[in-house]
């Protein structure tokens, strides 16, 4: 068996979703989960990009300690510098340099000649090298290259230092026997390829992430590039947890395997979806809501036989637990601390305690708490950001009437301290509420979408709402949970603004 490293870029090209933004918090809990998972290598960000991007991948460079933490750098002094000040101090840094080598890209894009291109590839490489003794390259639209020109431009950035060569389906184009034998190619014309690890990396334009990843590896790379639940620009990324499943299930027929603790895959995928705010399709294989579930007769017959008639995965596989009662009204301090350990949380005493004390709010309204509502309870606590300035909720009432348009009265606390009310009506509660949120704050507000889901089962199960919206003409996503679907509501409309309000601040 090969072992093929998982290099996830969730937190770079995934956040690259349209509206996808997460705060510093939100990035660091799910670098922490993608380490619990056993990846080889994570890409925490692009710090050039932004101040917000530098901060979150410091804080996770300084946090983690198993995987290799990687930044993005665009091919000039300026992005390396900053992507390794920003990774300097992780146990295991690696600088991720990328230029674009398709003829399309260096003429009408970066407006350089191949020359050029190897050039700058070449003298950005060995910048990187002065700093960084693990450097990945990428060949930014490679499919799309010319192979001979691929040969030539690779064996220099070697020669020059890089201990990773990537080679992106950036736009998704490529098929599983052309990509493969691109990786076929470069590993037969590329005189020094051997010194280095080769990579994949897969967009999902056609549906063929995934089937081009394998034929990557099935033609000598060593490293697969994808995201959780396959999210990221466009029709995202190649799904990790699909290669890594696929690979452990067909082991009879593939030849590899990866270091993925495939049990925590369930619980790293529902807390991306959470995160971003992106719904993980209930078909999707391996994580989605349906993936494990038999709705024919003929199909529930068999397996009550004999499971293996039409399960090839156990949920137990991917870590997807039936929802049994954990805790409920007389459960300790004590046990709940041995709940969320055994969940992966290990909190100081303080939020321990707020934890608790959360636990034993949602006791006296909820007869049977589960490990999903204590999960929600972790995150808020984990994820915890009142105490910056922002717009917080004092209360709120909604008038409904089947005769009447509904009317909301709300109070909020401006990031200035200030205490604000008002009072509007809507076609339906939740835009009155939402009509009274907008003429309190002073951002320009468009919803974009809406969606509200049930978090367990059951009549007293929590309500969740994503919501998607332009703020200010910055596109943001929210998420609020609460055992009410209004109060649901209204937080994720204020968790949204507030990520754009502390971006500003
Ligand atoms: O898709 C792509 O080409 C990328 C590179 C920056 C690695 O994400
Ligand atoms: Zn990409």
């Amino acid at each position: 068996m090969t072992k093929i490293k998982i290099f996830d870029t969730t937190l770079r090209d995934g956040e690259q979703s349209p509206g996808v933004n997460l705060n510093q918090l939100e990035k660091l809990e799910i670098a922490k989960q993608l380490e619990r998972l056993g990846v080889d290598v994570m890409e925490a960000g692009f710090p050039a990009s932004s101040q917000g991007d530098f901060d979150a991948v410091e804080k996770i460079a300084q946090t983690i300690t198993k995987s290799t933490v990687t930044a993005l750098a665009r091919a000039n002094k300026k992005d390396i510098d900053r992507a390794w000040e920003a990774i300097k101090d992780a146990a295991k840094p690696r600088i991720h340099v990328f230029i674009a080598t398709s003829p399309i890209h260096m003429k009408d894009k970066l407006k350089k000649t191949p020359e050029e291109v190897i050039d700058i590839a070449v003298s950005m490489v060995q910048y990187a090298k002065t700093k960084c003794a693990d450097v990945e390259w990428s060949a930014e639209d490679a499919s799309r290259s010319d192979l001979d020109y691929l040969v030539t431009i690779i064996e220099k950035v070697i020669d020059a230092g890089a201990t990773v060569i990537n080679l992106p389906d950036t736009v998704g184009y490529t098929t599983p026997k052309e990509y493969g034998e691109m990786f076929k190619y470069i590993k037969a014309h590329v005189s020094n390829i051997d010194r280095v690890d080769l990579s994949t990396h897969c967009h999902d334009d056609l549906g063929m992430a995934l089937a081009n990843s394998i034929a990557g590896i099935q033609n000598g790379a060593t490293q697969v590039e994808g995201t959780i639940n396959g999210i990221g620009e466009r029709a995202g990324n190649a799904a990790l947890e699909e290669l890594a499943v696929a690979l452990e299930i067909r082991k009879d027929f593939y030849p590899f395997t990866t270091q993925l603790v495939l049990n925590e895959i369930k619980r790293t995928s529902d807390l991306i979806s959470k995160f971003t705010g992106m719904v993980v399709p209930g078909n999707k294989a391996i994580v989605g809501r349906n993936a494990f579930a038999h709705e024919s007769g003929i199909h529930q017959d068999g397996v009550l036989k004999n499971a293996q008639t039409y399960e090839i995965i156990t949920p137990e596989l991917v870590g997807v637990q039936s929802n049994n009662l954990v805790l409920g009204k007389h459960s300790g301090r004590h046990a709940f601390k041995d709940k969320i350990t055994q969940l992966g949380f290990h909190l100081s005493d303080d939020k321990l305690s707020e934890a608790f004390q959360s636990f034993k709010q949602l006791t006296d309204r909820k007869k049977e708490v589960t490990d999903d509502d204590l999960f929600v309870i972790l995150m808020d606590i984990q994820t915890d950001v009142t105490n910056r300035k922002q717009y917080q909720l004092k209360s709120f009432q909604v008038h409904y009437d089947s005769n009447l348009s509904p009317t909301a009265t709300v109070a909020l606390i401006t990031p200035t301290g200030e205490e604000v009310d008002d009072a509007k009506t809507g076609s339906g509660s939740v835009e009155a509420l939402y009509n009274t949120i907008e003429s309190l704050i002073e951002e320009s507000i468009q919803l974009t979408d809406f969606t509200l889901s049930s978090i367990g089962k059951g009549k007293d199960a929590l309500a969740e709402v994503h919501v998607s919206m332009n703020v200010n003409q910055h596109a943001v996503s929210g998420r609020g949970t609460a055992q009410d679907v209004l109060e649901a509501a209204a937080t994720a409309f204020l968790n949204a603004v507030n990520r754009v309000f502390i971006n500003k601040e």
